[in-house]
């Protein structure tokens, strides 16, 4: 049974709300009123909020509030000023770094001064993953110090501005530096002992313990499968990306476990082109950067 008949409240007693169920009542307990008064005081803030800030979402964006501060409570207008001003003030010398012929620019003071840390911080963001902070690379694992001056592909400002802006045997730039060692293992070119002699070799020339007999076999396979590409004397060629080997910076490894893989398997590195996807004074800025970083040449 549920009565709906408000009971009066006698003195000392509490009332009810009038609902009773097989003859339980609800007693009516008023809430407290601090409480009912700090409820009330919320709802009229929040009013006086949406009517201040940015609050109600739009299809895009949002009711933009009359103080005209942004959701942190920050200025928006002055935000927006700032942002003007910076893209004011770097669009001269952005367009001068891209009109300026990429030799003159480390003449010109003002410019470096704005390319060395912009190139920095688009390093930072983009290459560094790859090629460590600071450009050390991750030693022997496909990925070249960019301070050092030894160099696969160049080290001039051009090279280097060249091999940023349409990468490493990637497929989606047509300019792309590209070439391929043989995997002169799985495609049978040679044979283990042939592999075998010729990693002696490259461990004599790279003045590194070598079994004699087996290096001076591995000559006659080095000249007569090797010097296309890394040079009579194992020097290298950038033309073609292929690394010097008498010196002591190995991109894949020195030891004979990694020799014999290379050689085997043949490496691969891939960096991707930065044409289209970074601006051309980004890229300008990032190999001066690069060029700054102590191999430049
Ligand atoms: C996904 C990894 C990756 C990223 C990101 C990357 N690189 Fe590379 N980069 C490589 C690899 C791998 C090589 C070596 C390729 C090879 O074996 O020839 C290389 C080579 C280079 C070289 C040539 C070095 C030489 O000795 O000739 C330069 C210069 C270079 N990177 C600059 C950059 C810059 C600048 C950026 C950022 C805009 C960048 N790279 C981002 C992977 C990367
Ligand atoms: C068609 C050109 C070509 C030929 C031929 C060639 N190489 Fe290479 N070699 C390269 C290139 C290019 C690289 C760099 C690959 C990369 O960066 O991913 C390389 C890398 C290497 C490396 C790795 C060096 C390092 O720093 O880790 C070794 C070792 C090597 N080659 C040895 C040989 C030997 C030994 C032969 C002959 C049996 C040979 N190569 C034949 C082009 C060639």
């Amino acid at each position: 049974m549920c009565a709906k008949q408000v009971t009066k409240k006698a003195p000392g007693e509490v009332a009810t709300t009038g609902h009773s169920w097989d003859g339980i009542e609800e007693l009516n307990n008023p809430l407290p009123r601090w409480w009912v008064w700090v409820f009330w005081a919320t709802i009229v803030w929040s009013l006086g909020y949406v009517i201040a800030y940015p609050a109600w979402p739009l299809v895009s964006g949002a009711t933009q509030g009359i103080l005209g501060k942004d959701a942190a409570g920050d200025s928006r207008l002055a935000l927006d000023k700032d942002i003007a001003m910076f893209n004011e003030a770097n669009a001269a010398v952005q367009k001068a770094l891209v009109d300026t012929p990429l030799d003159a620019i480390p003449a010109n003071q003002d410019l470096m001064n704005y390319a060395i840390p912009a190139g920095a911080a688009v390093f930072r963001t983009y290459c560094a993953q790859c090629h460590q902070s600071e450009g050390a690379g991750l030693a022997g694992k496909g990925y070249p110090s960019l301070k050092d001056n030894d160099w696969l592909w160049g080290g001039t400002l051009d090279d280097i501005y060249a091999t940023v802006q349409h990468g490493i045997r990637n497929t989606t730039d047509a300019d792309a530096r590209y070439s391929q060692m043989p995997a002169f293992g799985t495609d049978e070119l040679l044979d283990a002992t042939q592999i075998g002699d010729v990693v002696q070799y490259v461990l004599q020339i790279s003045g590194q313990e070598h079994d004699a007999a087996m290096a001076t076999a591995g000559a006659t396979v080095f000249a007569e499968n090797c010097v296309a590409c890394h040079g009579e004397a194992g020097m290298g060629d950038r033309a073609q990306g292929a690394p010097n080997l008498t010196d002591a910076i190995w991109l894949y490894g020195g030891d004979v476990a990694s020799l014999t893989n290379t050689v085997t398997y043949a490496r691969f590195g891939v960096m991707p082109a930065w044409g289209g996807r970074l601006s051309e004074d980004e890229i300008r800025a990032v190999a001066l950067y690069v060029h700054s970083l102590g191999g430049g040449e």
